[in-house]
């Protein structure tokens, strides 16, 4: 499994323990106890109280990104790049979740809904957090270059504790990108960033 490799070599060694454990419970007969997942963020039932939009599946960041350590750029694979991130195909997701099933009953209910993506190649929905108006351009991989890869929280804040990524800067103010602009003596001409 090419995929589920170039995963584990991303995965810190908790990280990668607890992946192996919870991949090795599919073996198991259905409705066997499962081993305790209290290494693992918390179940959140209430997810209408989470900041953010709702997504069409409960994927949480902070599971993925914070608890399993997988590298933002495993899914966002061009933002140093190109101008967009690039958000994974179900095909990403399918590297593990074609074996990890899910351990709780939110978990599998959630999980159902990447595989049928899957199975009736209908691509997810998800709904954009973060979206500048048409005549603001923002090139990620510029700033990749300069501010590094763990940049990211810079501007989109600490994504690996967020159960459902919201905003944390106002992104839509232009305010936001000239002050940093100012601090780092970038081009403030109107032209940079509006064409
Ligand atoms: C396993 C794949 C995966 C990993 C790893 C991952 N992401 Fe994501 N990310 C997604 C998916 C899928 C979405 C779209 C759904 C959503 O918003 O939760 C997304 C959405 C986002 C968004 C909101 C995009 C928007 O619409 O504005 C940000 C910001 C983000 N990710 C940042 C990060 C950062 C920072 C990291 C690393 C700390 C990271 N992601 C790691 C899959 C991933
Ligand atoms: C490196 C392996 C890996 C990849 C890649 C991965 N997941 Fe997961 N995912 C897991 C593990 C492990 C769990 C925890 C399962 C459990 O304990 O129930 C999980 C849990 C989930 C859950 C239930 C918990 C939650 O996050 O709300 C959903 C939904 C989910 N994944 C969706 C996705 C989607 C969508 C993608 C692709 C964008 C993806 N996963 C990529 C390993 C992975
Ligand atoms: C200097 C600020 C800044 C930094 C640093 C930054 N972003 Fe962004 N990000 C933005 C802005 C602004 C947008 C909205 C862009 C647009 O609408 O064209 C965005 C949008 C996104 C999106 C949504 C894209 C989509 O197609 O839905 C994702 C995902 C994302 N960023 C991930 C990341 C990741 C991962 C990192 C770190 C590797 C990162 N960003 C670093 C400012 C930043
Ligand atoms: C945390 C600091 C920071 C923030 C916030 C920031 N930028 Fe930047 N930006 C930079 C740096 C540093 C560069 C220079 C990159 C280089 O030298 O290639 C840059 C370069 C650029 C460029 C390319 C400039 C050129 O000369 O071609 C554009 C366009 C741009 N930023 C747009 C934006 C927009 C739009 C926002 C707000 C949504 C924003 N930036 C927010 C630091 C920032
Ligand atoms: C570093 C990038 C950057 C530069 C330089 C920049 N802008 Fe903007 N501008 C933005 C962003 C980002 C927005 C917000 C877009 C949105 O609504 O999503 C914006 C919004 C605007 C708006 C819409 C009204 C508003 O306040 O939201 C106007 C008008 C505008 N800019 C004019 C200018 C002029 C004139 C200049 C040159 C003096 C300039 N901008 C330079 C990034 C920039």
């Amino acid at each position: 499994m090419r995929t589920l490799a170039l995963v584990l070599g991303g995965v810190s060694a908790g990280g990668l323990v607890a992946l192996l454990a919870l991949g090795g419970t599919r073996s198991q007969a259905q409705g066997t106890p499962q081993p305790s997942d209290s290494n693992f963020v918390a179940v959140i039932s209430d997810t209408g109280s989470l900041r953010g939009p709702r997504q069409p599946i409960f994927f949480r960041h902070d599971l993925h990104a914070g608890e399993l350590k997988l590298q933002c750029q495993y899914c966002h694979y061009s933002v140093a790049v190109s101008t967009e991130p690039g958000i994974p195909s179900v095909q990403t997701c399918m590297g593990c979740h074609l074996v990890i099933g899910g351990n709780t009953a939110s978990h599998k209910a959630e999980i159902k809904k990447v595989r049928d993506s899957w199975n009736t190649k209908k691509p997810i929905e998800w709904v954009r957090v973060h979206y500048l108006a048409r005549h603001a351009h923002f090139p990620h991989q510029r700033h990749i270059k300069v501010l590094g890869p763990n940049a990211c929280t810079t501007c989109h804040g600490d994504v690996t504790r967020m159960p459902q990524v919201f905003k944390v800067n106002n992104i839509n103010n232009m305010g936001f990108c000239i002050t940093c602009h100012v601090e780092r003596k970038v081009s403030r001409d109107c032209t940079v960033c509006h064409y």
